[in-house]
């Protein structure tokens, strides 16, 4: 798609699943994809197999919850092209834990992987979009905050927070032309989903509370997330996307 050609933009977590969906077609479409992973080694062969086809991609091993890691990958960015276009905050995690049994440890290393991540990364990239006057960011949320699941109150508590982070920022840099939005994602075919939900029965009875009788992949998130990061979306910002198969509607 030409609209996302020659852009910069910063995958967070793309090592695998939905970020390594959203990192692929980004590149395909002609993007300058900044890979970011905790897992080193697969980020750096993905980027690299793009390159090998043709892509611009440059794999990084950091923590998302790191601002020395991820200005070092910002810097990169801004000195191999001198502007970040795009921002899709994606890193994040979802191990089950009843709440009777969660420490304290438990909740905080949630809130740093999932929300802590997403501070530091817009702290670093929205300088340089508002100097320029542009530039759109994309926070990945979880329609589990709709629908509430057991077992993960440390991670929708995470998950509501970057929707009312989204709605905030956006009222506070909109003045700037930079815009916010968040994808709720349902029940995504991942690496990381398989952790969750590791039976194929459990996994397609998710699916038949979707509308759309059929797995929801990272390239069906990948496309919405480039319609929000494109000017196809220029006059959204503060906007929550379910993109579930049609399981919640509101
Ligand atoms: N798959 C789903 O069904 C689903 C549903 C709703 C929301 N989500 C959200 O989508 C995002 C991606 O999920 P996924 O299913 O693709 O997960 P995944 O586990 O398949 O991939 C996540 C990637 O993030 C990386 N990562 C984790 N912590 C990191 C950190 N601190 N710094 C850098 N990288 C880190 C992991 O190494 C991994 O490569 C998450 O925020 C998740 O909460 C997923």
């Amino acid at each position: 798609m030409e609209l996302i050609r020659d852009k910069v933009v910063i995958v967070t977590g793309a090592a695998a699943g939905i970020g390594a969906g959203v990192a692929r077609l980004f590149a395909e479409n002609g993007a300058h994809v900044f890979l970011v992973d905790l897992d080193g080694v697969p980020v750096k062969e993905i980027a690299a197999t793009l390159r090998a086809q043709g892509s611009s991609a440059f794999g990084f091993e950091a923590d998302a919850r790191s601002r020395d890691a991820m200005a070092k990958v910002v810097e990169d960015a801004i000195s191999r092209f001198g502007r970040i276009d795009v921002l899709i905050n994606n890193a994040g995690v979802y191990p089950r834990q009843p709440f009777l049994e969660m420490t304290e440890e438990q909740w905080d290393t949630m809130q740093d992987i999932n929300l802590k991540s997403v501070f530091h990364c817009t702290k670093l990239v929205l300088p340089h979009m508002v100097q320029r006057r542009a530039g759109a960011i994309v926070n990945i949320s979880s329609v589990t905050f709709f629908t509430g699941l057991k077992h993960l109150t440390h991670y929708i508590a995470s998950k509501a927070a970057i929707i009312g982070f989204t709605r905030a920022l956006a009222r506070e840099v909109g003045e700037h032309n930079v815009r916010v939005n968040c994808i709720t994602p349902g029940a995504i075919e991942t690496e990381g989903e398989r952790k969750l939900i590791p039976s194929k029965e459990e996994a397609d009875k998710a699916m038949e509370l979707q509308s759309l009788k059929r797995r929801i992949t990272p390239l069906d998130l990948a496309r919405v997330c480039l319609f929000l990061s494109t000017e196809l979306s220029d006059a959204m910002t503060g906007q929550t996307l379910n993109v579930d198969g049609g399981w919640i509607m509101y």
